[in-house]
């Protein structure tokens, strides 16, 4: 990991509001390079201060930098921002994004201090106060807002988050499960893998290589709580250990900064029931 950089700062995790998806949809740019007219509002600028460190200079100190835009011409959320300013101020500023609508969790990044989702956060349309954004706090930075999530992939990919059955399906159609046992996955399935969660709890923070964290708790309790899955002993005694659910001490940071609305805080509090039936 020489060549990755640490963010090794403490964020006060507060609960943005959840933006449906159907107001994420913007323009990064409202019309470039259009003439200034007569009719033109005055312009409307805000700083936004970004952090930036390159992996081709790994010995520089990474630093924060500086952008001006005008709120008239950029789009209400802070992707639109951040688009812009890669098109048509700095290309080499770096940052992930697919969707642009909440969907793919890639945009993932600490704005004002709260861990979320780039294009679901509006921008703040107050001008006297500059926007501050980081890569997701105590990560392995990639390079500049792009986070290295390996380990937090890694650690998906631990909890086999699949259906798991030997027994065929009596009609030899799809695994069925009634209405009641679909609704126990409401609130779980929804889960986008943003890591917003998992790096804003401080026991994750301390202890990211032996505990999971809220993201792929809550993952975990999805199969365990999937009527289908034939696999839940099992997958309680993989849970059965110190370091996975116990580490857990309610703080809820994850669920006050998800994004999409979810609880991984109870996910674990369930789970922990599960563990006490064993
Ligand atoms: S409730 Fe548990 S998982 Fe969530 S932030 Fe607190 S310690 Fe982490
Ligand atoms: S629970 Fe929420 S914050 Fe955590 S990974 Fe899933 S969508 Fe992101
Ligand atoms: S770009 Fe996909 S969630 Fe933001």
């Amino acid at each position: 990991m020489a060549s990755l950089r640490s963010t090794s700062r403490l964020f006060a995790a507060s609960r943005p509001f959840f933006r449906p998806a159907t107001f994420a949809r913007s323009y990064a740019t409202v019309e470039a390079g259009e003439p200034a007219n007569a009719s033109e509002p005055p312009a409307k600028m805000k700083s936004f201060k970004i952090y930036r460190w390159n992996p081709d200079t790994p010995s520089e100190k990474p630093t924060m930098q500086t952008y001006d835009l005008d709120l008239n011409k950029t789009g209400p959320m802070m992707l639109d921002a951040l688009i812009r300013i890669k098109n048509e101020q700095d290309p080499t500023l770096t940052f992930r994004r697919s969707c642009r609508e909440g969907i793919c969790g890639s945009c993932a990044m600490n704005i004002d201090g709260v861990n979320t989702l780039a294009c679901l956060c509006r921008i703040p349309t107050d001008t006297n106060t500059e926007s501050r954004i980081y890569p997701l706090p105590h990560t392995y930075v990639v390079k500049d807002l792009v986070p290295d999530l390996t380990l937090f992939y890694k650690q998906y990919k631990s909890i086999k988050p699949y259906l798991q059955r030997d027994t065929p399906s009596p009609d030899g159609l799809e695994y069925r499960q009634s209405p009641e046992d679909r609704k126990k996955l409401d609130g779980l399935y929804e889960c986008i893998l943003c890591a917003c969660c998992s790096t804003s709890c401080p026991s994750y923070w301390w202890n990211s290589e032996e505990y999971l964290g809220p993201a792929i708790l809550l993952q975990s309790y999805r199969w365990l709580a999937d009527s289908r899955d034939e696999r839940t002993a099992e997958r309680k005694a993989a849970l059965d250990n110190s370091m996975s659910v116990y580490r857990c001490h309610t703080i809820l940071n994850c669920t006050r900064t998800c994004p999409k609305g979810l609880n991984p805080g109870r996910a674990i509090a369930e789970t922990k029931k599960m563990l006490a039936s064993m």
